[in-house]
């Protein structure tokens, strides 16, 4: 589908959740950024393999098994192809983008942190590139650096020069945030670590959904993501790491599927990436990831983010029109969601009235705390948009927010 050819209606359909009321208001959804909904093709794809296929994988010479098997595989050269990686090695399936991180931080941190590194973060982080990291370099006498924001939600990147040294080790960053909306220039901070030969990590999780994100191009070392952002399922997200750098990782956790030999004395791993996934995955969960990246391929990624650039201006500069509007971040590169707050209302309070007429957004810190201290407040709500969102959706947000300052008399 191109852009010309773009039919938001025709994508609502495939999105059986879409249609229903809430509080006897027709839903509108604008939660995207926290959970996105599914096609129709992948609630098939879960139920056709479980009334089919389903058996354990990598396990069995069985009929079942070897068809399990074969079509979980085929989602990792899937997964690789959708963000260019340039070996099916280098696809680590883990439970979602946190996950991921904590497999970095966790197995990369362990060989490669000492007493008096330093871990690059930014000041825009979801706590789940945060957390982990704080964690492991506790363990290692390692610390925790942040490259500091403006006050539009802009890292300054200009200050790389100064915060990057010789105990950096690892640089880890939002590319897009998920409170501020703010599209990072991580082009700029993968050539300037690469050039002290320090690794970035991504965190893509509000990325990937939006636009083309090409492994390759950007030339980042670890990049996560998560199925359940990506109108896929919850229990599946994606590990990217460059094959040198996996190869050279211990595992992550121990279990079944990791190994090449156990004996009491000693145990001998798997290669990567089956190294870093120990027990069962949530193979239907995995096998639904791969029909929602066949969804995002039809639809076109890139019509899909000309789509939501759209709607992303148009509330923009509705939210300007509301009396006590105070947008939380106004980044010049942005993408997916904003977040704000209204005068004199709180946020939960809004978005419990927003509720009863049928507007789904999220409100709270959105796992970003340190993000709201930087601007002084304790919560904000958000709107975030996807494929499936209107600009009748974006006009009823701005409806339910006048119902919200009318009862609150504002
Ligand atoms: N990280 C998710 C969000 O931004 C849950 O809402």
């Amino acid at each position: 589908m191109t852009l010309e050819r773009f039919d938001v209606e025709a994508i609502r359909r495939e999105f059986p959740v879409l249609h229903q009321e809430v509080h006897g208001k027709p839903l509108v959804y604008l939660d995207s950024a926290a959970s996105c909904q599914k096609p129709q093709s992948v609630i098939d794809a879960i139920g056709r393999f479980y009334a089919h296929d389903y058996a354990n994988i990598h396990r069995g010479l069985h009929s079942l098994s070897e068809r399990a098997t074969h079509q979980f595989e085929a989602v990792r050269e899937k997964v690789r192809g959708f963000i260019n990686a340039s070996d099916v090695h280098e696809i680590v399936f883990v439970r979602g983008a946190t996950e991921g991180i904590n497999l970095v931080a966790r197995s990369w941190g362990s060989r490669y942190l000492g007493p008096g590194d330093e871990v690059l973060l930014s000041a825009m982080e979801h706590h789940a590139n945060i957390v982990p990291w704080q964690m492991i370099c506790q363990e290692r006498g390692a610390r925790v650096r942040v490259i500091p924001m403006n006050d539009r939600g802009e890292l300054e990147l200009d200050r790389l020069a100064e915060l990057v040294n010789d105990r950096t080790r690892l640089i880890g960053l939002v590319h897009v945030s998920n409170a501020l909306g703010t599209v990072n220039d991580v082009r700029k901070v993968i050539e300037h670590a690469h050039g002290r030969g320090i690794p970035v990590l991504l965190d893509a999780a509000q990325s990937v959904p939006h636009s083309r994100v090409d492994v390759q191009e950007l030339g980042c070392d670890f990049l996560v993501f998560s199925g359940h952002k990506t109108y896929g399922p919850t229990g599946c997200g994606v590990l990217y790491g460059r094959q040198i750098l996996l190869e050279a990782m211990p595992p992550f956790q121990g279990g079944g599927d990791m190994i090449r030999s156990v004996s009491f004395e000693e145990t001998t791993y798997n290669k990567s990436p089956w190294r870093f996934e120990a027990g069962t995955p949530d193979i239907a969960g995995f096998i639904g990831l791969g029909a929602a990246i066949d969804w995002i391929e039809r639809v076109g990624i890139e019509a899909i983010g000309a789509h939501e650039a759209d709607l992303l201006d148009h509330a923009l500069s509705r939210l300007d029109e509301v009396p006590g509007m105070r947008k939380i971040g106004e980044a010049r590169q942005r993408a997916g969601a904003i977040s704000f707050t209204l005068d004199g209302i709180h946020p939960h309070d809004l978005g419990t009235i927003l509720d009863r007429e049928g507007i789904a957004v999220r409100v709270g810190h959105h796992c970003a705390q340190p993000i709201m201290r930087h601007f002084g407040v304790q919560a904000t709500a958000r709107a975030s948009f996807a494929a499936y969102n209107t600009r009748a959706d974006v006009d009823a947000l701005i409806d339910g927010i006048h119902v919200v300052r009318e009862f609150f008399g504002a």
